[in-house]
Protein backbone atom coordinates (compact mmCIF):
# COMPACT_ATOMS: atom_id res chain seq x y z
CA UNK A 1 0.00 0.00 0.00
CA UNK A 2 1.66 3.22 -0.92
CA UNK A 3 -0.80 5.62 1.14
CA UNK A 4 -1.97 5.41 4.47
CA UNK A 5 -5.57 6.70 5.88
CA UNK A 6 -4.69 9.97 6.33
CA UNK A 7 -2.78 9.85 3.20
CA UNK A 8 0.72 10.00 3.88
CA UNK A 9 3.12 8.00 1.97
CA UNK A 10 4.57 4.36 3.31
CA UNK A 11 8.27 4.13 4.26
CA UNK A 12 8.63 2.08 0.95
CA UNK A 13 7.00 5.06 -0.89
CA UNK A 14 8.91 7.52 0.67
CA UNK A 15 12.39 5.40 0.21
CA UNK A 16 11.47 5.28 -3.57
CA UNK A 17 10.76 8.78 -3.66
CA UNK A 18 13.87 9.87 -2.22
CA UNK A 19 16.16 7.45 -4.55
CA UNK A 20 14.12 8.95 -7.50
CA UNK A 21 14.84 12.07 -6.27
CA UNK A 22 18.89 11.46 -6.01
CA UNK A 23 18.97 10.09 -9.27
CA UNK A 24 16.88 13.20 -11.02
CA UNK A 25 18.45 15.73 -8.49
CA UNK A 26 15.04 16.88 -8.24
CA UNK A 27 13.20 17.29 -4.66
CA UNK A 28 9.53 17.74 -4.04
CA UNK A 29 7.86 21.25 -5.19
CA UNK A 30 4.68 23.13 -4.02
CA UNK A 31 2.31 24.57 -6.77
CA UNK A 32 2.60 28.11 -5.53
CA UNK A 33 4.45 30.84 -3.60
CA UNK A 34 3.83 32.69 -0.44
CA UNK A 35 4.41 36.16 0.33
CA UNK A 36 3.99 36.76 4.55
CA UNK A 37 4.10 39.95 5.75
CA UNK A 38 7.07 41.15 7.53
CA UNK A 39 4.57 42.99 10.32
CA UNK A 40 2.96 39.14 11.03
CA UNK A 41 6.22 38.69 12.74
CA UNK A 42 6.39 41.78 15.13
CA UNK A 43 2.58 42.77 15.19
CA UNK A 44 0.78 43.69 19.08
CA UNK A 45 -2.75 42.85 16.80
CA UNK A 46 -1.50 39.43 15.09
CA UNK A 47 -0.08 38.14 17.76
CA UNK A 48 -3.36 38.04 19.64
CA UNK A 49 -5.02 36.82 17.35
CA UNK A 50 -2.75 34.23 17.17
CA UNK A 51 -3.01 33.74 21.23
CA UNK A 52 -6.76 33.49 20.38
CA UNK A 53 -6.50 31.11 17.64
CA UNK A 54 -4.25 28.74 20.05
CA UNK A 55 -6.77 29.00 22.73
CA UNK A 56 -9.54 27.83 20.26
CA UNK A 57 -7.66 24.89 18.67
CA UNK A 58 -7.27 21.48 20.56
CA UNK A 59 -3.28 22.29 20.93
CA UNK A 60 -0.81 19.24 22.07
CA UNK A 61 0.11 20.10 25.47
CA UNK A 62 2.30 17.20 26.44
CA UNK A 63 2.83 13.49 25.28
CA UNK A 64 0.88 11.07 27.50
CA UNK A 65 4.24 9.42 28.62
CA UNK A 66 5.01 12.52 30.43
CA UNK A 67 2.02 11.26 32.81
CA UNK A 68 2.60 7.71 33.41
CA UNK A 69 0.76 7.28 36.15
CA UNK A 70 -2.54 8.23 38.32
CA UNK A 71 -1.45 11.73 39.72
CA UNK A 72 1.26 12.29 37.56
CA UNK A 73 0.94 16.33 36.61
CA UNK A 74 2.69 18.66 34.17
CA UNK A 75 1.77 22.57 34.80
CA UNK A 76 2.78 25.35 32.22
CA UNK A 77 1.82 28.69 30.37
CA UNK A 78 -0.43 27.84 27.50
CA UNK A 79 -1.07 30.13 25.06
CA UNK A 80 -0.74 32.47 27.71
CA UNK A 81 -2.67 30.60 30.16
CA UNK A 82 -1.35 28.78 33.33
CA UNK A 83 -2.39 25.48 33.08
CA UNK A 84 -2.49 22.31 35.53
CA UNK A 85 -2.90 18.96 33.05
CA UNK A 86 -2.75 15.29 35.55
CA UNK A 87 -3.89 11.69 35.21
CA UNK A 88 -6.87 10.90 37.36
CA UNK A 89 -7.32 7.81 39.44
CA UNK A 90 -9.71 6.25 36.32
CA UNK A 91 -6.58 7.06 34.10
CA UNK A 92 -8.47 10.11 32.55
CA UNK A 93 -6.49 13.28 31.89
CA UNK A 94 -7.87 16.19 33.29
CA UNK A 95 -7.01 19.95 32.46
CA UNK A 96 -7.83 22.98 34.93
CA UNK A 97 -6.68 26.07 35.11
CA UNK A 98 -3.75 26.86 37.24
CA UNK A 99 -5.27 28.82 39.94
CA UNK A 100 -6.27 28.75 43.77
CA UNK A 101 -10.05 29.70 43.80
CA UNK A 102 -9.46 31.24 47.45
CA UNK A 103 -7.33 34.08 46.04
CA UNK A 104 -5.57 32.51 43.25
CA UNK A 105 -2.51 31.17 43.74
CA UNK A 106 -1.20 28.74 41.18
CA UNK A 107 -1.95 25.36 42.60
CA UNK A 108 1.06 23.52 41.07
CA UNK A 109 4.30 24.13 39.65
CA UNK A 110 6.30 22.18 37.06
CA UNK A 111 5.84 18.02 36.62
CA UNK A 112 5.64 15.47 39.39
CA UNK A 113 2.88 12.85 41.25
CA UNK A 114 0.11 13.57 43.92
CA UNK A 115 -2.59 12.83 45.78
CA UNK A 116 -4.05 16.44 46.11
CA UNK A 117 -3.08 20.07 44.44
CA UNK A 118 -2.57 21.72 47.98
CA UNK A 119 -2.06 25.39 47.87
CA UNK A 120 1.11 26.20 49.29
CA UNK A 121 -0.66 30.03 50.17
CA UNK A 122 -3.54 29.04 52.31
CA UNK A 123 -3.65 25.07 52.64
CA UNK A 124 -7.01 24.87 50.39
CA UNK A 125 -7.02 21.33 48.77
CA UNK A 126 -8.26 19.83 45.48
CA UNK A 127 -8.79 16.27 44.24
CA UNK A 128 -7.41 15.21 41.28
CA UNK A 129 -10.86 15.92 39.31
CA UNK A 130 -10.44 19.10 40.61
CA UNK A 131 -13.23 19.09 43.64
CA UNK A 132 -12.25 21.18 46.21
CA UNK A 133 -11.21 18.51 48.95
CA UNK A 134 -10.43 20.91 52.13
CA UNK A 135 -10.33 24.43 53.50
CA UNK A 136 -8.15 25.02 56.30
CA UNK A 137 -9.93 27.58 59.25
CA UNK A 138 -13.44 26.59 57.91
CA UNK A 139 -14.96 28.72 60.21
CA UNK A 140 -13.95 31.98 58.06
CA UNK A 141 -15.50 31.21 54.97
CA UNK A 142 -19.28 30.24 56.00
CA UNK A 143 -20.80 30.73 52.97
CA UNK A 144 -18.50 29.06 50.35
CA UNK A 145 -20.44 26.80 48.32
CA UNK A 146 -17.43 24.03 47.41
CA UNK A 147 -19.05 22.58 44.15
CA UNK A 148 -18.30 26.07 42.72
CA UNK A 149 -14.86 26.15 44.50
CA UNK A 150 -13.20 23.11 42.49
CA UNK A 151 -10.90 23.99 40.01
CA UNK A 152 -11.86 25.68 36.20
CA UNK A 153 -11.66 22.68 34.31
CA UNK A 154 -10.78 23.43 30.44
CA UNK A 155 -10.81 20.14 27.93
CA UNK A 156 -8.31 17.64 27.29
CA UNK A 157 -8.48 15.20 25.16
CA UNK A 158 -5.51 12.05 24.65
CA UNK A 159 -4.87 10.95 20.50
CA UNK A 160 -1.92 9.87 19.11
CA UNK A 161 0.30 9.35 22.09
CA UNK A 162 -0.58 13.23 22.77
CA UNK A 163 -2.52 15.12 25.06
CA UNK A 164 -4.30 17.75 23.38
CA UNK A 165 -5.87 20.54 25.34
CA UNK A 166 -8.40 23.13 24.18
CA UNK A 167 -8.64 26.19 26.37
CA UNK A 168 -11.96 28.52 25.36
CA UNK A 169 -14.43 25.66 23.78
CA UNK A 170 -15.84 21.96 24.46
CA UNK A 171 -13.70 19.95 21.40
CA UNK A 172 -16.47 19.92 18.86
CA UNK A 173 -16.90 17.28 16.15
CA UNK A 174 -14.70 19.32 13.43
CA UNK A 175 -11.64 19.44 15.41
CA UNK A 176 -12.10 15.63 16.68
CA UNK A 177 -11.96 15.17 12.93
CA UNK A 178 -8.99 17.26 12.20
CA UNK A 179 -7.29 15.30 15.14
CA UNK A 180 -8.16 12.16 13.14
CA UNK A 181 -5.65 13.51 10.00
CA UNK A 182 -2.41 12.88 12.16
CA UNK A 183 -1.06 9.20 12.51
CA UNK A 184 -0.11 7.11 15.97
CA UNK A 185 3.36 9.34 16.27
CA UNK A 186 3.93 8.22 19.45
CA UNK A 187 3.65 5.02 21.34
CA UNK A 188 3.62 4.11 25.26
CA UNK A 189 6.40 1.96 25.61
CA UNK A 190 8.67 5.21 24.96
CA UNK A 191 10.69 6.80 27.45
CA UNK A 192 11.14 10.42 28.37
CA UNK A 193 14.99 10.98 28.78
CA UNK A 194 15.23 14.67 28.75
CA UNK A 195 12.27 17.75 29.36
CA UNK A 196 14.30 21.19 29.19
CA UNK A 197 12.24 24.80 28.42
CA UNK A 198 14.77 27.63 26.47
CA UNK A 199 13.19 31.12 25.58
CA UNK A 200 14.25 32.83 22.75
CA UNK A 201 13.81 36.43 21.18
CA UNK A 202 11.97 35.43 18.40
CA UNK A 203 8.48 35.07 16.89
CA UNK A 204 7.36 31.55 17.39
CA UNK A 205 6.74 31.28 14.11
CA UNK A 206 10.35 31.69 12.62
CA UNK A 207 11.00 28.34 13.95
CA UNK A 208 8.72 26.67 12.96
CA UNK A 209 9.82 27.89 9.45
CA UNK A 210 13.67 26.95 10.39
CA UNK A 211 12.06 23.24 11.04
CA UNK A 212 10.15 22.84 7.64
CA UNK A 213 12.65 22.86 4.59
CA UNK A 214 15.37 21.49 3.45
CA UNK A 215 16.88 24.26 1.15
CA UNK A 216 19.03 25.28 3.65
CA UNK A 217 21.38 22.07 4.69
CA UNK A 218 24.48 22.88 2.66
CA UNK A 219 24.60 26.79 3.58
CA UNK A 220 23.25 26.53 7.28
CA UNK A 221 24.84 23.19 8.21
CA UNK A 222 28.06 22.58 6.06
CA UNK A 223 29.74 20.86 9.01
CA UNK A 224 26.93 19.39 10.68
CA UNK A 225 23.75 18.11 9.01
CA UNK A 226 25.15 18.78 5.32
CA UNK A 227 27.96 15.28 5.11
CA UNK A 228 25.20 13.19 6.41
CA UNK A 229 22.33 14.34 4.38
CA UNK A 230 21.60 16.14 0.81
CA UNK A 231 21.30 19.96 -0.02
CA UNK A 232 17.60 20.43 -1.14
CA UNK A 233 16.17 17.14 -1.21
CA UNK A 234 13.27 16.37 0.78
CA UNK A 235 10.02 14.65 0.41
CA UNK A 236 6.86 17.22 1.78
CA UNK A 237 3.29 15.80 2.47
CA UNK A 238 0.60 18.22 3.33
CA UNK A 239 -2.15 15.88 5.49
CA UNK A 240 -5.32 17.81 7.45
CA UNK A 241 -4.11 21.22 8.74
CA UNK A 242 -0.12 19.38 9.19
CA UNK A 243 2.67 18.21 7.19
CA UNK A 244 5.33 15.86 7.17
CA UNK A 245 9.16 16.49 5.91
CA UNK A 246 11.20 13.88 4.98
CA UNK A 247 15.05 14.92 5.57
CA UNK A 248 16.92 12.07 3.92
CA UNK A 249 20.12 10.42 5.14
CA UNK A 250 23.09 9.97 2.22
CA UNK A 251 23.10 6.24 3.48
CA UNK A 252 19.78 5.55 2.26
CA UNK A 253 21.06 5.03 -1.26
CA UNK A 254 22.57 1.64 0.54
CA UNK A 255 18.61 0.59 0.20
CA UNK A 256 18.48 0.90 -3.60
CA UNK A 257 19.56 -2.89 -3.78
CA UNK A 258 17.18 -4.20 -1.18
CA UNK A 259 13.11 -5.29 -1.98
CA UNK A 260 10.55 -2.53 -1.38
CA UNK A 261 8.92 -4.20 0.82
CA UNK A 262 12.25 -4.90 3.35
CA UNK A 263 13.33 -1.35 2.97
CA UNK A 264 13.42 0.08 6.70
CA UNK A 265 13.91 3.75 6.87
CA UNK A 266 15.43 3.71 10.63
CA UNK A 267 18.56 5.65 10.70
CA UNK A 268 18.12 6.34 6.83
CA UNK A 269 16.08 9.77 7.54
CA UNK A 270 14.09 11.79 9.87
CA UNK A 271 10.98 12.38 9.23
CA UNK A 272 9.39 15.87 10.99
CA UNK A 273 6.01 16.36 11.95
CA UNK A 274 4.58 19.70 12.29
CA UNK A 275 1.17 19.44 14.29
CA UNK A 276 -0.40 22.62 13.37
CA UNK A 277 -0.34 25.43 14.66
CA UNK A 278 3.05 25.08 16.45
CA UNK A 279 4.03 21.51 17.57
CA UNK A 280 6.96 19.80 15.28
CA UNK A 281 7.58 15.62 16.46
CA UNK A 282 11.13 14.60 14.70
CA UNK A 283 11.81 10.99 14.51
CA UNK A 284 15.64 10.68 14.29
CA UNK A 285 17.45 7.93 13.67
CA UNK A 286 17.67 7.25 17.67
CA UNK A 287 15.24 9.76 19.14
CA UNK A 288 12.47 11.21 19.03
CA UNK A 289 11.86 15.02 19.67
CA UNK A 290 9.04 17.07 20.39
CA UNK A 291 9.34 20.94 20.64
CA UNK A 292 6.45 22.70 21.07
CA UNK A 293 6.63 26.77 20.70
CA UNK A 294 4.61 29.17 23.12
CA UNK A 295 4.35 32.53 22.11
CA UNK A 296 5.45 34.65 24.74
CA UNK A 297 5.10 37.79 22.84
CA UNK A 298 5.32 39.01 19.54
CA UNK A 299 9.04 38.61 19.51
CA UNK A 300 9.65 36.01 22.23
CA UNK A 301 8.54 32.02 22.60
CA UNK A 302 8.72 29.76 25.06
CA UNK A 303 10.28 26.39 23.37
CA UNK A 304 8.74 23.50 25.55
CA UNK A 305 11.01 20.42 24.21
CA UNK A 306 10.73 16.97 25.15
CA UNK A 307 13.08 14.32 24.02
CA UNK A 308 12.14 10.05 24.02
CA UNK A 309 13.20 6.63 22.62
CA UNK A 310 12.44 5.71 19.84
CA UNK A 311 8.82 3.93 19.81
CA UNK A 312 9.13 -0.04 20.30
CA UNK A 313 13.17 1.10 21.75
CA UNK A 314 11.37 1.48 25.54
CA UNK A 315 13.39 1.04 28.67
CA UNK A 316 16.36 -0.83 26.86
CA UNK A 317 19.76 0.27 28.33
CA UNK A 318 21.46 0.48 25.13
CA UNK A 319 18.83 2.44 23.35
CA UNK A 320 18.47 4.34 26.04
CA UNK A 321 22.76 5.31 25.61
CA UNK A 322 21.87 5.78 21.97
CA UNK A 323 18.98 8.05 22.28
CA UNK A 324 21.07 10.44 24.56
CA UNK A 325 24.38 10.33 22.03
CA UNK A 326 21.63 10.91 19.40
CA UNK A 327 20.32 13.88 20.77
CA UNK A 328 23.61 15.29 21.76
CA UNK A 329 24.74 15.47 18.89
CA UNK A 330 21.68 17.07 17.16
CA UNK A 331 21.24 20.02 19.69
CA UNK A 332 24.48 20.64 19.74
CA UNK A 333 25.45 21.04 15.96
CA UNK A 334 23.04 21.93 13.40
CA UNK A 335 20.04 23.03 16.31
CA UNK A 336 22.07 25.59 17.17
CA UNK A 337 22.48 26.88 13.60
CA UNK A 338 19.45 26.71 13.18
CA UNK A 339 18.83 28.93 16.56
CA UNK A 340 21.37 31.17 15.50
CA UNK A 341 19.76 31.98 12.26
CA UNK A 342 15.96 32.44 13.56
CA UNK A 343 17.50 35.10 15.65
CA UNK A 344 19.63 36.75 13.56
CA UNK A 345 16.21 36.95 11.41
CA UNK A 346 14.15 38.30 14.27
CA UNK A 347 16.65 41.14 14.83
CA UNK A 348 16.93 41.89 10.84
CA UNK A 349 13.45 42.82 10.97
CA UNK A 350 14.34 46.45 12.37
CA UNK A 351 16.44 47.16 8.91
CA UNK A 352 13.30 47.06 7.29
CA UNK A 353 14.57 46.06 4.00
CA UNK A 354 11.61 43.53 3.79
CA UNK A 355 7.70 44.23 3.35
CA UNK A 356 7.47 41.08 3.10
CA UNK A 357 9.07 37.69 3.18
CA UNK A 358 9.00 34.76 0.20
CA UNK A 359 8.80 31.65 0.36
CA UNK A 360 9.00 29.47 -2.52
CA UNK A 361 8.12 25.67 -4.15
CA UNK A 362 10.93 23.96 -2.38
CA UNK A 363 9.48 25.43 0.75
CA UNK A 364 5.88 23.97 0.07
CA UNK A 365 5.27 23.11 4.34
CA UNK A 366 6.13 26.48 5.66
CA UNK A 367 3.34 27.48 2.48
CA UNK A 368 0.89 25.08 3.68
CA UNK A 369 1.72 26.51 7.46
CA UNK A 370 0.90 30.14 6.29
CA UNK A 371 -1.78 28.95 4.31
CA UNK A 372 -3.65 27.22 7.17
CA UNK A 373 -2.73 29.83 9.69
CA UNK A 374 -4.45 32.96 7.33
CA UNK A 375 -7.45 31.03 6.71
CA UNK A 376 -8.00 30.07 10.37
CA UNK A 377 -7.25 33.31 11.70
CA UNK A 378 -9.75 34.59 9.28
CA UNK A 379 -12.36 31.97 10.40
CA UNK A 380 -12.11 32.53 14.26
CA UNK A 381 -15.53 34.02 16.24
CA UNK A 382 -14.88 37.41 16.89
CA UNK A 383 -14.59 38.37 20.65
S1 LIG B 1 -4.71 31.40 47.52
FE1 LIG B 1 -4.83 29.27 47.63
S2 LIG B 1 -5.34 28.88 49.69
FE2 LIG B 1 -5.28 31.04 49.55
FE1 LIG C 1 18.31 23.74 9.87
Amino acid sequence: MVESMNGLLSDAAVVQRVLDHVDNQTSDLGDTIWREPVENYHSAERFAAELALLKHLPVPFCPSVALPEAGSYVARVAAGTPLVVVRDEDGKVRAFRNACRHRGMQVAQGTGCTKYFVCSYHGWAYRLDGSLQYIPHRQGFPDIDDENHGLVPVEAIERHGLVFVTQDQKIGAGALAGLDDIPELLTPDQRIFASSENISDVNWKLNMEATLEGLHIKTLHPESFYPYGYDNLNVVECFGNNNRVTFPFRRIEKLRDTPAESRKVAGKLTYVYHLFPNVTIAVLSNHTGITISEPISPTRTRFVNYRLTNPGEGTNDDNLARAKRDAGFVSDSGGKEDAAAVQAIQAGLASGANQHFTFGRYEKAIVHFHQVLSASLQGLPRS
